[in-house]
């Protein structure tokens, strides 16, 4: 009975720790749920094992009861055979050597010469263990203080947090410029950031300006800065007309030689330059907008 009560707290223990360790505030996620269902599904498995293991001995212990008792045995011979008089003698033995104590019968050897008050002191030495784990803390103490103060060979926590935030920094960095290159015509952005209007500002003077003029006024290519615009003139469209370009009327395909976020950041600046009234502006061409 003691065992079956012992298995069926350790039972419920286990089926209401989560429960208690959980933050009400954040909802269990899909992947703690299944988790979480795993593992009470592991635990109920083991605990219907142990049960099965307890009720496997106790019909073993019913059936040599029987077996013994048709063999003539009374019933006091069968209790003294399966269930033997524990040595409580040799069980308190083994506790005091382990604590390294001396018997109580053997205090009177121990007493020391001096007495205050009717108090007296006993020569009991410190045990052994106790002593062990003294010295070893000694050890790790001077061990640290060489190790992380005066050798410097390992770095100390706030150095550790650095190094951490460093890592942390340079991984976010590269997943934001991962982050910025997955844009398309969909989700491209009008943005006056001036990083990345200067970013663009590098591209068109690479690309675009012989076509477009240094200044956007227009050339080959129509004016970019008045108010007509033949393919339109909303940041994603003129994402668009720069990826895929107007083959049939002169104007290349991007998509190739130019990544996703420096097409945006051209379109972007292109956007900028609405309005400066360059000198030498082309004839406007396509519909005002
Ligand atoms: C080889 C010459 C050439 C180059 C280089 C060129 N373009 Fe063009 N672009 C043109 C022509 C020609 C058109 C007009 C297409 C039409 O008539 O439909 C045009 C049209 C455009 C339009 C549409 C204007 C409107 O009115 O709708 C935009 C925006 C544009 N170009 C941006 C760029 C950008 C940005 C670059 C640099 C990455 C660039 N172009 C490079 C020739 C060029």
């Amino acid at each position: 009975m003691k065992y079956l009560r012992i298995t069926l707290l350790l039972g419920l223990c286990s089926i209401i720790q989560p429960v208690l360790a959980q933050d009400n505030s954040t909802p269990l996620s899909s992947t703690e749920l299944e988790n979480y269902v795993g593992y009470s599904f592991i635990a109920a498995i083991l605990i219907l094992f142990i049960i099965a293991l307890f009720v496997i001995l106790r019909a073993v212990k019913v059936l040599s009861k029987a077996v013994l008792k048709s063999q003539g045995y009374t019933d006091e011979q069968i209790t003294a055979e399966l269930k033997p008089a524990k040595d409580k003698k040799a069980k308190e033995e083994v506790w005091l050597k382990l604590l390294s104590l001396k018997p109580m019968s053997e205090e009177k050897d121990l007493v020391m010469e001096h007495e205050f008050d009717g108090i007296q002191e006993l020569d009991n030495p410190t045990p052994a263990w106790f002593m062990y784990l003294f010295y070893t803390t000694i050890i790790f103490g001077i061990s640290y203080l060489l190790i992380y103060h005066v050798f410097d060979l390992a770095p100390l926590q706030y150095e550790e947090y650095r190094n951490e935030v460093k890592i942390a920094d340079a991984a976010k960095k590269e997943f934001l410029s991962k982050a910025a290159n997955r844009v398309d015509e969909n989700t491209v952005k009008l943005t006056t950031d001036p990083t990345v209007l200067a970013s663009g500002k590098a591209v068109f003077t690479q690309t675009c300006v012989p076509c477009h003029g240094a200044n956007g006024q227009g050339g080959i290519g129509p004016n970019l800065t008045d108010d007509y615009w033949l393919h339109g003139s909303k940041i994603n469209e003129i994402f668009k007309t720069v990826k895929y370009g107007v083959l049939a009327k002169g104007m290349p395909t991007w998509e190739k030689q130019l990544s996703p976020k420096q097409i945006a950041d051209v379109a972007n600046y292109v956007k900028s330059l609405h309005g400066t009234n360059p000198a030498g502006a082309k004839a406007p061409q396509g519909v005002k907008e």
